[in-house]
């Protein structure tokens, strides 16, 4: 087989898991990154240096030809710096962008009047950055509203550098449900120079700039995170708007479905989890569950089963369906429920109040923990993801590998990567159901509670789900088959 050049990739994204992380868009932009670089490609990652990045055990060094360099935001005038560090196992290169100005505000996100700047700064800056390593990218990868200017920017602004003549962008929509919609107002402060008829011109006389309207007009490639939500988007339910608009570039949408970082989701070799354990030996699942029980005060001993929620508290989530049944079924069966989130106050709220009624069966830890996620999906027996939407989702593949049973509607990348239990034949992964309705998840609760006592068979289910290949060694070879051609056609 001819030898393949290695390709030149640059890849700006607001979240990187384990620095910056709000949900699955940091473990997707961190393990894909660093699938690229194992693999011999030269990925240049940029991120926002926040002051909330978890910069514990990084060697951070300043790159000095790239230290405040000054900038202009429409009238304003200021400077970015970019530091670099490299990732302790994988050895990718990570570069984060400063600018205490706009990224120390205590989060990742705010909603403060100059968002769209913070967020076109990163945009103009991983362009910027290239230009001053003169590295011109085969591809640049952008993820979700905050990176999708960049498409733009190289069709007007930074047209003029033959650097990016064989460039071709990709965007990547990681959830459509968030857009980045600003007040046309904002149009100076992108800076196009003369190329604003590029714009949305119908959302413009709406008084509106969409970023991720004016990606999916502009990028060459657009992916999405699983091939189910790639056609779900085409449509008025899913497409939030963008239907129109995506049905006119069908043709250049591919679903890759996520990948998982198994090394750092694998039950056999998780340092967060109270015991290993793999599907040849299952003793320390069940030594995980007990530490769980423990730890959440949790009664009922190891027979009780425990359904596992790790999720944010949004209306995506299916957060709604769950306050309807939840209460009734706890009543109605014997199981405990162990629950990690944050998010909406109302949710926040509902599990506050859930666990307060029924101590001995709910715990509700608000708040993010890395570590009890682990735990969760380590000692939970059911894994319960009722989401209205779900692009790709992650956890069910975590529970997948956990041998926890996961609980999953039929849409997105939940359709995709769990498979429906046939109990006589002992096939299927997980329970999924269909309809986004009370009466279809309370029947998939209680599905998964019945087939749970069927001992043989409900282990056969979790070994089914142990064996799936969710790994980047899979899924990462599609997007480096999609940049091959993709360059190849310039
Ligand atoms: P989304 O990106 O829509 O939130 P995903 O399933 O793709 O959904 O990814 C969610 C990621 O965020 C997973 O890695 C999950 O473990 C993590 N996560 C979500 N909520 C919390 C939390 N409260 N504490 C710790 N990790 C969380
Ligand atoms: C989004 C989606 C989620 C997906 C994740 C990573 O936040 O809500 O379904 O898994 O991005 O692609």
């Amino acid at each position: 087989m001819p030898h393949k050049k290695p390709l030149k990739i640059c890849l700006a994204s607001s979240e990187f898991a384990p620095l910056a992380k709000t949900g699955g868009l940091a473990d997707v932009s961190a393990s894909l990154a660093a699938y690229l670089h194992t693999a011999g490609h030269d990925v240049r990652l940029i991120l926002p240096f926040y002051d909330t990045l978890d910069t514990s055990g990084l060697d951070i060094v300043p790159v000095d030809y790239l230290q405040q360099v000054p900038i202009s935001i429409g009238p304003r005038h200021g400077h970015f710096s970019i530091d670099m560090t490299t990732l302790p196992g994988s050895g990718l290169p990570v570069y984060l962008l400063r600018c205490p100005d706009l990224y120390e505000r205590g989060g990742l996100y705010t909603r403060d009047d100059d968002e769209h700047r913070r967020f076109i700064l990163l945009s103009r800056a991983a362009i910027e950055m290239c230009q001053h390593m003169g590295f011109a990218p085969d591809i640049f990868h952008c993820h979700d509203w905050h990176t999708s200017l960049i498409p733009l920017y190289l069709k007007t602004t930074y047209a003029w550098d033959k650097l990016f003549s064989r460039t071709r962008s990709v965007l990547t929509i990681h959830n459509i449900g968030y857009q980045g919609i600003f007040d046309a107002g904002i149009i100076g402060d992108l800076d196009l120079k003369g190329g604003e008829g590029e714009l949305h011109q119908d959302d413009l006389k709406l008084g509106r700039i969409n970023f991720l309207k004016t990606g999916v007009l502009h990028a060459h490639q657009l992916t999405t995170v699983s091939p189910t939500y790639a056609q779900e988007i085409l449509g008025d339910e899913y497409g939030m708007g963008l239907q129109d608009l995506l049905r006119t570039r069908s043709n250049s949408l591919t679903g890759i479905l996520n990948g998982i970082d198994e090394a750092e989701w694998n039950p056999e070799s998780d340092p967060l989890i109270p015991k290993p354990y793999s599907a040849k030996n299952l003793a320390g699942k069940a030594a995980c569950k007990l530490a769980l029980m423990d730890d959440l005060e949790l009664k009922g001993g190891g027979e009780r089963p425990v359904i596992g929620i790790v999720t944010r508290l949004t209306s995506q989530k299916g957060i709604d369906l769950m306050q309807k049944v939840l209460p009734g079924l706890l009543h109605e069966r014997d199981f405990a429920l162990a629950v990690l989130g944050s998010g909406e106050p109302r949710y926040e709220r509902f599990f506050a109040s859930l666990q307060n009624s029924l101590r001995d069966s709910v715990c509700f830890y608000r708040g993010y923990s890395n570590k009890l996620a682990h735990w969760i999906e380590a000692g939970s027996d059911i894994f319960l993801m009722p989401s209205l939407y779900e692009p790709c989702g992650l956890n069910q593949m975590y529970s997948l590998k956990y041998g926890t049973v996961p609980i999953v509607r039929q849409t997105g990348g939940l359709a995709d990567s769990v498979q429906l239990i046939d109990p006589g034949a002992a096939t299927g992964t997980g329970v999924v159901f269909r309809d986004y309705n009370e009466k279809a998840l309370k029947w998939a609760i209680n599905a998964a509670l019945d087939l749970y006592a069927n001992k043989p068979v409900w282990k056969k289910i979790m070994k089914n789900g142990m064996a799936m290949d969710f790994s980047w060694n899979h899924q990462g070879s599609m997007y480096v088959d999609l940049f091959r051609t993709l360059s190849a056609s310039r």
